[in-house]
């Protein structure tokens, strides 16, 4: 139902409050949802401690990209040869390649705050408090302001995690924040965590030259993922020099005595003792958590859920308190930047009276390794252990022409399939590209499109998607470029 009080377009009544949305948190959740009630007409207040972007633009998904592109133009240059050119004494220049990784930033950062401005959003630096179910205090060094609003969104993202044992916060320990911001290159670390952000570092610091260990509690690394994703990455970076300890538990890490950090870890089973490792640098990479920190949620009564510790929300975005909304890391659910602006859209569309809902079934997951990974919808593991009958249609890079013009024949597209209709209700890709593919996959899964529907598709040659288009064959009559 419409809330008559909203002010969308026109003037301000000046006897109501200054602003319809005030959004604490300027992160992909955030600041979208802030540039979508503008363009609404709502008159929307965001609230920022640091720059906006939050971790995703600053800490997170970009600076590490950019990274990643580091590394890709390091291998390339080594495997010259593979390509028939000539390159020699080829070096990795670490204070360079930050430096250009922090340009990146800064551009995007100003390009937001650009946006910001020019859809009229007042932007407010300072520590966001909720003070009462309408206002929100904004703290700076010198002075507090108080902003009132009709409605609230708190966007206020997630911090990393540490773990509860003896040394995890010594001076070789970092987090994936400072991993972003080290000066110089360590010779070797050990990464706790073979999780996606565990990974994605593992991949980036290996390339550069250090000698990465990782060491994951379950039995095997991203496992989020399909066991043949996985595989598929674990012998990559078994190829590309990273060492990976699995159904190993870190115990505690202590300080050796050339200042390097001694981990002492054991089996997760049986407890047995593991030879300690020494490394310049420990990163943790645990897990991440919402960050409630001095918002003021729990003292005006907003619930949160028991199993993320995040704020509880339904599928309104609506905490319990009615013109509470919360989005993002946050609310402890997916934590993805992109449906964190998802989540910030639908907030929005409920505050201006518009009914909307979100729907995680086609939710896209980009992992940076190499080969990179991506996912979305049912999994054939998942479909697997819920009893559910999929047809499954997989086709190898190998068998894709402008893959092998790259020189990047390795893994495979996989699409899931509903057997009687045909209708593809999940897929992935390991390999080039992959990350950028699952677009189309995510559009099929999304519309509830037919495997015959994408292999009756016109697709460009030669491209990588035709390896999704060959998937689609594969799960209908069988891949035409595949003797089977
Ligand atoms: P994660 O949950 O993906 O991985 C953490 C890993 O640490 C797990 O595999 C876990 O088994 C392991 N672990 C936990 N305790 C351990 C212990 N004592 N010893 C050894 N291993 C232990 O969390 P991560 O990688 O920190 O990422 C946090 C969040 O950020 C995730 O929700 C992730 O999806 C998101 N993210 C997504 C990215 C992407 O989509 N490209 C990139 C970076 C982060």
């Amino acid at each position: 139902m419409h809330d008559d009080r909203i002010h969308v377009g026109g003037d301000l009544d000046p006897k109501s409050a200054a602003y319809d949305i005030a959004i604490v948190g300027g992160g992909p959740g955030g600041y979208v949802a802030a540039i979508y009630g503008a363009r609404q007409g709502a008159r929307v207040v965001l609230i920022e401690k640091d720059t906006p972007g939050g971790t995703c633009l600053n800490r997170g998904c970009i600076p590490t990209k950019a990274l990643v592109r580091t590394t890709e133009v390091y291998k390339t240059m080594q495997e010259a040869a593979r390509y028939g050119c000539r390159g020699e004494n080829i070096q990795v220049d670490f204070g360079r390649a930050m430096a250009r990784k922090n340009r990146v930033v800064s551009g995007l950062v100003k390009g937001v705050e650009s946006l910001l401005n020019k859809h009229t959003v007042t932007v407010l630096g300072g520590w966001g408090r909720l003070v009462d179910r309408e206002t929100v205090a904004v703290k700076t060094t010198d002075h507090e302001t108080l902003v009132k609003a009709r409605h609230i969104i708190i966007a206020t993202g997630s911090e990393p995690v540490s773990l509860p044992i003896p040394g995890a916060l010594g001076s070789y320990t970092i987090d994936s924040t400072q991993a972003l911001e080290l000066q110089e290159l360590p010779s070797s670390m050990v990464i706790i965590g073979g999780g996606v952000i565990g990974m994605e570092f593992a991949f980036i610091f290996a390339r550069l030259g250090v000698k990465v260990t990782v060491i994951e509690y379950l039995d095997r690394i991203l496992s989020l993922l399909d066991h043949d994703l996985s595989q598929e990455v674990f012998r990559s970076a078994r190829t590309a020099g990273i060492k990976i300890h699995t159904s190993a538990k870190v115990t505690s890490i202590e300080e050796g005595a050339d200042g390097q950090g001694v981990v002492a870890f054991e089996h997760a089973v049986t407890g047995e003792a593991f030879p300690e490792l020494s490394a310049e640098k420990v990163l943790m990479a645990v897990g991440r958590r919402p960050f409630l920190e001095g918002v003021g949620a729990a003292e005006l009564g907003i619930e949160l859920d028991d199993s993320s510790g995040g704020i509880r929300v339904d599928d309104r975005m609506q905490t319990n308190i009615e013109n509470i909304y919360a989005i993002g890391d946050v609310t402890g659910q997916l934590m993805l930047a992109h449906v964190a602006s998802h989540q910030g859209i639908v907030a929005v569309d409920n505050i201006l009276g518009q009914h909307s809902v979100m729907d995680y079934r086609a939710v896209p997951n980009a992992i940076f390794t190499d080969p990179e990974i991506a996912a979305v919808g049912i999994s054939e593991d998942e479909a697997k252990a819920r009893g559910i009958a999929v047809k499954v249609g997989r086709f190898p890079f190998a068998g894709n022409g402008k893959a092998l013009t790259l020189g990047m024949s390795r893994g495979f597209v996989k699409l899931v399939t509903e057997p009687d209709t045909g209708i593809i209700i999940g897929g992935s890709v390991v390999g080039p590209g992959a990350t950028d593919l699952i677009g189309e996959i995510t559009l099929a899964v999304q519309h509830r499109l037919t495997a015959r529907q994408v292999a009756r598709t016109i697709h460009a040659h030669p491209t990588l998607p035709e390896a999704i288009l060959e998937a689609a064959w594969a799960a209908e009559s069988g891949a035409l470029h595949l003797a089977d």
